[in-house]
């Protein structure tokens, strides 16, 4: 079989097992009180790209060293890794009062910010409850850690709100623990349960790491940049909530005081327009996403850890899509 056939295979295997993550996800999130069901079923209703599923999915076929099997603990998993990044989301909407999500109206915006609260605590115990049923205490220990990082991304985050002297490396590491190490973590997991040794999960670590913040920097350039209707959620919050992205601290960091000024004007006025326009035109919006590329860069040198070469091949074009995006 060619290598392209057998990469069709791969594809076709990961549908199969996305599937079983969607029936595991459901199974987990059921009340027999009919409003917290309704919310549950809210909650599964709105399907997003399910980025971290895949990514624990392919790494645990790409590093078995025989059979590509998708075992119930990569299922399990790959359910409670989506279950965290959906809490994480339901609360991140609270923070920036977004109405739009996964082209469809967020909890905050239907319920409330009380609701959504505890809708993301809801989730978020599901999910370690879901977890600790693969019977690991290793595995939760591992996401305890991610899920601490997580919060303490978006704590730092919100310390440095409107902050314009935050600097590239502190935006960095922010990006790093609010959204990469949860990335890095699946991509680790599912090779771990596939038995792969522990040079081969820290590889997988980083690659899944080096994806996490060039997916970051192409989400805040699509908040920026984009518009509603293709994005699918609500844009230009980073602006409004004083998050500063990588496209203007670049901008502020090489250009003259004087042309620092209308930049720092647009920051003030909140105005969404000209911010873009000036981030565009001085060349600052290409050269973050020139940085998030190079990232992809040194995920794509790490492939080699992922030992099915069928596989490496999704991997490789996954990689791409992570900044080649529209949403
Ligand atoms: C959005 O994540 C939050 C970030 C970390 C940028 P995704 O873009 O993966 O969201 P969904 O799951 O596809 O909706
Ligand atoms: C949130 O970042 C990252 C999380 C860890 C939830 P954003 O605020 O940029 O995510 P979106 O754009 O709302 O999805
Ligand atoms: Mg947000
Ligand atoms: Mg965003």
């Amino acid at each position: 079989m060619t290598l392209a056939a057998s990469s069709t295979l791969v594809a076709e295997q990961l549908a199969d097992g996305l599937g079983r993550v969607e029936r595991a996800f459901e199974a987990q999130l059921t009340s027999s009180f009919p409003a917290v069901d309704e919310l549950c079923r809210h909650a599964e209703r709105y399907r997003g790209k399910m980025l971290r599923p895949t990514l624990l999915l392919l790494a645990g076929i790409g590093a078995s060293e025989d059979a590509l099997v998708i075992t119930e603990s990569h299922v399990i998993a790959a359910a409670t890794v989506e279950m965290i990044h959906m809490a994480t989301l339901v609360h991140d909407d609270v923070l920036d009062e977004a109405s739009v999500r996964r082209r469809g109206a967020t909890v905050n915006f239907l319920r409330g910010n009380e609701t959504a609260v505890i809708l993301g605590d809801y989730l978020i115990s599901n999910a370690f409850h879901l977890c600790s049923k693969i019977g690991d205490p290793s595995l939760n220990v591992r996401l305890g850690e991610v899920t601490n990082a997580l919060c303490e991304g978006e704590l730092v985050q919100l310390s440095r709100r409107h902050d314009l002297a935050l600097d590239r490396p502190t935006y960095i590491e922010i990006v790093r623990r609010k959204t990469a190490v949860l990335v890095g973590a699946c991509c680790e997991i599912g090779a771990r349960l596939s038995g792969a040794p522990t040079p081969v999960t820290q590889a997988c670590y980083r690659i899944g790491e080096r994806l996490g913040i060039a997916f970051q920097i192409q989400d805040d350039l699509l908040d920026l940049t984009g518009d509603e209707e293709t994005v699918g959620k609500s844009i230009g919050r980073d602006l409004e909530k004083g998050k500063l992205t990588l496209p203007t601290i670049l901008y502020l960091e090489r250009e003259s005081a004087q042309a620092r000024v209308a930049v720092l004007r647009a920051i003030e006025l909140r105005d969404g327009d000209a911010l873009k326009s000036l981030l565009m035109k001085s060349g600052a919006v290409d050269s973050a996403r020139e940085f998030a590329r190079s990232l992809v860069e040194e995920a794509r040198a790490e492939l080699t850890a992922i030992r099915q070469p069928q596989v490496r091949l999704v991997f490789d074009s996954l990689a791409d899509k992570v900044v080649d995006r529209a949403n």
